[in-house]
């Protein structure tokens, strides 16, 4: 059988830093409550020049440098994401253009589970002799779609992105992956207009409804739920369990969601990764994001079984089960 492994990968992160404290003075929130109820202390926004492409070229451009390939070698290109430049074109081929990929190029929309719904997508090319090197990128601005003078989303979000290249291989890679959706949740978090359903108007810009709009407390209690659900049940298609796991690399959405995860799923706290301290939730960038810290720390080994898992708008949810082949970051 042929597998997907990830051989490369990189990442791009806005050079402008927004801290809890800059929030404060923008909107009624501080410091003390944003680290309390979410763990984040800053978040990086992209820059007037910056669009999620060109962040997803930056973060494509150094997995391929790090797969030792050139833009060339890549079959296809899947770039998952939930704030896209536009509606048309695609995210995919602004990326492919500025990356100069000879391939065709996707566009996965699964909000905050579109890396793992990517990853999906790359690993099925693979798997079935379709392709044989895949650039998958998990990329996101959505401070875009963020309205900074509603404290109760406006300190959770950043921007940034993150990128593998998964390759054809005979060692097993990608091991197994659950992907999950619940539209009649639909309604706990969303960017209610700017689509066909209700097309932007000066009438819902003045009521705001272009902005992000979440039920927080909702969300808190679905992702509790369905991170260890849909972990144990790409566990259990890859033959493993929690025990097996070297690491947890979880959607960076909040710290409390990630202690409150830890017990139900019943594993070390201390394999649980995260940086949502430093970048906040950056959607579809978090995973990758979080995976390449752990690699550019020296605490990924050759072997070593990791679970991705993300959840977010839809609802959807999704979890990878990967085991590291590419070997320690020299
Ligand atoms: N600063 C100060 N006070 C605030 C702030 C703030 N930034 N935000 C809300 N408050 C206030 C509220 O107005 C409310 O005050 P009130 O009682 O006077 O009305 C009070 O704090 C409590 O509000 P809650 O919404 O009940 O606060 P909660 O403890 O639930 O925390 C939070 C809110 C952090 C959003 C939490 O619900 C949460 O983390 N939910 C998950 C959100 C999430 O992860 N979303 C993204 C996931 S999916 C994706 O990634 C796209």
């Amino acid at each position: 059988m042929t597998y997907a492994a990830i051989t490369g990968i990189g990442i791009y992160l806005p050079e402008r830093i927004l801290t809890n404290d800059d929030l404060s003075r923008m909107v009624d929130t501080d410091d003390e409550w944003i680290v309390s109820r979410t763990g984040i202390r800053e978040r990086r926004l992209a820059g007037p020049d910056e669009a999620t492409s060109t962040m997803a070229a930056a973060a494509g451009a150094a997995a391929i440098a790090d797969a030792g390939l050139s833009a060339t070698d890549i079959d296809f290109l899947v770039v998952g994401t939930g704030s896209p430049d536009h509606i048309m074109p695609s995210t995919a081929a602004l990326t492919q253009d500025l990356l100069g990929l000879r391939c065709g190029a996707v566009d996965v929309m699964a909000a905050c589970t579109s890396f793992i719904a990517a990853l999906q997508h790359g690993t099925s090319l693979i798997e079935a002799g379709r392709a044989a090197r895949v650039l998958v990128i998990g990329a996101d601005a959505l401070t875009r779609h963020v309205d900074f003078s509603d404290r109760r989303t406006c300190v959770l979000f950043g921007d940034g992105a993150g990128a593998v290249i998964l390759e054809a291989s005979d060692e097993a890679g990608v091991l197994g992956i659950d992907l999950g959706a619940d539209g009649s949740g639909a309604g706990v978090l969303s960017i209610p207009a700017g689509g066909s359903a209700a097309p932007c108007t000066a009438g819902r810009v003045e009521a705001g409804e272009h902005y992000l709009k979440m039920s927080g407390g909702e969300v808190f209690k679905f992702a509790v739920r369905i991170i260890p659900e849909t972990t144990r049940r790409a566990l259990e298609s890859s033959g493993l369990t929690v025990e097996d796991l070297a690491w947890l690399v979880p959607h960076q959405a909040n710290q409390r969601i990630l202690d409150a995860v830890t017990p139900r799923l019943g594993i070390d706290p201390d394999r649980v990764f995260s940086n949502v301290e430093l970048l906040g939730n950056t959607s579809a960038a978090s995973i990758p994001l979080a995976l390449h810290d752990l690699y550019t720390d020296h605490h990924l080994h050759c072997g070593d079984v990791v679970a991705l898992v993300g959840f977010g708008a839809g609802l959807t949810w999704g979890a990878a089960v990967v085991r590291w082949t590419k070997g320690p970051n020299e």
